[in-house]
């Protein structure tokens, strides 16, 4: 038992763990689980850790049908000195709290979440993998559980968290991704869910993204759902690009997501004196410093995919080659620099981490 009573069941059959080499992103989950439920009335209660398991949910469970969930993404590292970090927590378990406003689901205590993870990643310690590039990728989420087909907030919900040991999000790596504008589909208008961290988002940007893989691309970038102009976000992560020694990002306008590594990353720009902003951005723009020699890095952030080069942006029929398609230095020292920060080896001066 914790503070907060949570209540401790330890598995009588560990998994196999991976080897390093062996790791792709998201496929293999440790031994353990937290689990916590609601009910009207009631509230959240019955915290545990249990060993990892499927779940058994009656088919009308409303999830299944009307997608009410939210989900978060964050990761733990184990340092050089054998200690397990974990980046800006406090701010994944805020950001569930706005998304779960936004698809009217109970908020959570957001210090009793912080402490069933911590109690999780110390049970499954031994889960955390520690070569380069490697880290244990915490996926918490809810879920709506009440058997009715009426469409209105559940009743009832699950909150979950799993960890899985994971390597880079992109099979390329850390090598520069191609991107493709996309111009038929949108993901998100203002006013709708794109701000938030929830299943729908995804659901409608799979379409997109299948049919730009067949033609070799990673990702789609996405165009605001209303002028089909300004740049919103990539699949996965939030998107930056340097022109003409200025990094730019698009603003949070309602629509994108509000990335904890995109916060990051301008405040460290902000920290070394590269001029940075957050404005609307059209692709047209992005063209135009491209044919001007002006456009000289482009990258995306996330927590998944953390600081991913963009080499190649491919938009009406003609593909942008970015800094001749290798990782720019701006891009190289924000991913040195924050992939520091989190495994302990480069100095915390912002207070970003935490130990487990
Ligand atoms: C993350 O970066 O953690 C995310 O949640 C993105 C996910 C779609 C892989």
């Amino acid at each position: 038992m914790t503070k907060y009573n949570i209540d401790v069941t330890l598995t009588q059959t560990k998994k196999e763990k991976p080897n390093a080499s062996e790791l792709a992103f998201g496929k293999v989950f440790t031994d353990h689980m937290f689990i916590m439920d609601y009910t009207e009335g009631q509230g959240w209660h019955d915290p545990r850790i249990i060993p990892y398991q499927p779940l058994t949910l009656d088919p009308a469970s409303m999830i299944f049908h009307y997608g009410q969930s939210v989900f978060e993404g964050l990761k733990a590292y184990v340092t050089k000195k054998e200690q397990v970090l974990l980046f800006r927590p406090d701010e994944n378990f805020k950001r569930l709290n706005k998304s779960n406003d936004r698809l009217c689901i109970p908020h959570l205590d957001e210090e009793l979440a912080l402490e069933a993870l911590k109690t999780l990643i110390q049970v499954d310690r031994d889960w955390i993998p520690n070569a380069e590039g490697t880290s244990l990728y915490i996926r918490p989420f809810i879920i709506s559980t009440e058997p009715y087909l009426g469409v209105s907030p559940s009743d009832r919900y699950q909150f979950i968290i799993i960890l899985s040991p994971v390597a880079s999000y992109y099979k390329e790596g850390i090598a520069p991704v191609r991107i493709a504008v996309e111009n038929e589909f949108v993901r998100s208008v203002a006013g709708g869910t794109g701000s938030a961290k929830t299943g729908g988002n995804y659901a409608a940007s799979l379409k997109a993204q299948q049919l730009s893989g067949t033609k070799g691309y990673s990702q789609v970038l996405w165009l605001d759902g209303v002028e089909r102009k300004y740049i919103e976000e990539v699949g996965s992560m939030n998107i930056f690009f340097k022109v003409d020694g200025e990094v730019i990002t698009p603003s949070i306008n309602g629509s994108i997501l509000e990335g904890i590594t995109r916060k990051s990353v301008i405040e460290l720009l902000k920290h070394w004196g590269i001029p940075v902003s957050e404005r609307k951005i059209s692709i047209a723009e992005i063209k135009e410093a491209y044919a001007a020699g002006k456009l000289e890095e482009a990258f995306g952030t996330g927590t998944a995919a953390v600081i991913s080069p963009v080499g190649e942006l491919f938009w009406q029929n003609e593909g942008m080659s970015i800094n001749g398609g290798k990782t720019g230095e701006v891009t190289k020292k924000l991913y040195d620099t924050l992939t520091g920060i989190q495994s302990g080896m480069v100095e915390d001066h912002f207070n970003w981490c935490i130990e487990v």
